[in-house]
């Protein structure tokens, strides 16, 4: 299949462009230059408006042709291109592999190593570069395109589940039966294996943990979090990535953007650290809606169920999200089950997250709600509002 020969018409393609615009204002914000730039310049390029034209509607974001593009610079492609990314240079620094052998890196030796430039500088424009290294590589990003979908398992979000699941714990004296729908790798359910850094110098969590987590509390206080006792910890994704398999943990990697380092090591020592895990988390591959209520049903009654999910509303209608809603309602008539949820209110009005406290609105934000439901009587509180990837929270549950 030759993506790039794709016939795209006149709205079509202004609707793509709309999307490389729509991310390039998005990664901008997050002081993402290059990602930033390639998009602009793919907004008025028909080859690249036709390669992402190729997509299945419901994967057509621009995100997935820059991972392809990322995940074949990280496999060991020869480009130019490479050197404006500072994660590529990084796996290739500590690597020391041949041109075509597979790998994220020794993932453990991460914190000491010397981090190429980190994106701070100007880093050009590196538009040209990706454009010919679409062109040269067409078939293999179209092969990736048509198998892979854009999956990320950001583990800052569990700056906002570490704190939720003690608010659950303490309505809820029971260890907890804890689902994750849309887990992706089920890297959040390991949240207790994790340290925390909330401002200062008191670590929570998993204090000796290499993997760690830094959030800035702008409102209200993290502190002396306890953590749950979990029974057990299921995932349920529809493509759930196997982290014992050394392309999925790439294309994991490459899911992510190429100028924050930290994050990007930070996922690799979360990786490193559920490959000595491997019994800990089962993950289920199915449809969340299928599936929930047999989770649910199979989990023992002495402990207390608690779902939860974030960021995959948005993957799912408005339909689908309110039937979830209904779903959860209708395993509240058999138990209680508490549903945490971390997700961008605009894109699940199904969820009915209630307002922040005093309605107040935090630019771009993230609602961490917690929502305990019994007898189909919803009980939602919105316990924080926090940055998409866990950056920073107002926590407004003291
Ligand atoms: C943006 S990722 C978020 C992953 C993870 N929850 C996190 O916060 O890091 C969304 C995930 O939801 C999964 N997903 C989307 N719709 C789904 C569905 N209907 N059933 C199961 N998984 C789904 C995708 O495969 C993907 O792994």
């Amino acid at each position: 299949m030759k993506a790039g020969l794709h016939e795209v018409d006149e709205p079509q393609s202004e609707e793509v462009a709309q999307l490389y615009r729509g991310f390039s204002t998005v990664v901008s914000r997050e002081s993402e230059t290059v990602y930033a730039r390639i998009c602009d310049g793919a907004s008025q390029d028909p080859f690249l408006i036709s390669l992402l034209s190729s997509v299945p509607r419901n994967q057509r974001r621009p995100n997935i042709v820059l991972a392809a593009v990322h995940f074949l610079l990280l496999k060991g492609a020869s480009s130019p291109l490479a050197s404006y990314f500072p994660t590529v240079q990084l796996i290739a620094s500590l690597d020391g592999r041949g041109d075509d052998e597979i790998s994220c890196g020794p993932f453990s030796s991460a914190p000491s190593t010397p981090a190429p430039p980190t994106g701070k500088d100007d880093p050009g424009n590196p538009f040209t570069e990706f454009r010919s290294f679409c062109k040269e590589h067409e078939n293999e990003i179209a092969t990736l395109l048509a198998t892979r979908a854009t999956q990320t398992n950001e583990i800052g979000r569990c700056a906002g589940i570490l704190p939720a699941l003690e608010v659950v714990t303490n309505d809820h004296v029971m260890p907890l039966s804890l689902v994750d729908l849309g887990s992706s790798a089920g890297l959040n359910l390991l949240f207790d294996h994790y340290g925390y850094n909330f401002g200062g110098s008191q670590i929570e969590g998993a204090v000796n943990s290499r993997v760690r987590i830094s959030c800035e509390v702008r409102h209200g206080v993290i502190s002396n979090v306890t953590i749950p006792s979990i029974a057990s910890r299921v995932g349920v994704d529809r493509r759930p990535i196997d982290l014992s398999d050394e392309e999925e943990a790439l294309w994991l990697l490459a899911c992510q953007w190429p100028q924050d380092l930290e994050r990007f090591n930070r996922l690799r020592l979360a990786i490193d650290l559920a490959r000595e895990l491997p019994e800990t988390v089962s993950l289920i591959q199915g449809d969340l809606l299928e599936e929930l209520p047999d989770i649910a049903l199979s989990s023992p009654f002495d402990t207390h169920l608690c779902v939860m999910n974030t960021w995959v509303g948005a993957y799912l209608s408005v339909d689908q999200q309110e039937r979830l809603r209904g779903i959860l309602s209708a395993i509240s008539y058999d138990r209680p089950v508490s549903w945490l949820f971390a997700e961008s209110p605009y894109e699940t009005p199904g969820f009915a997250a209630p307002a922040s406290p005093g309605g107040m609105s935090v630019k771009g934000s993230t609602a961490l709600v917690y929502d305990s439901i019994e007898h189909g009587v919803h009980r939602a509180r919105r316990l924080a509002d926090m940055h998409p990837h866990g950056k920073w929270i107002h926590w407004w549950n003291n």
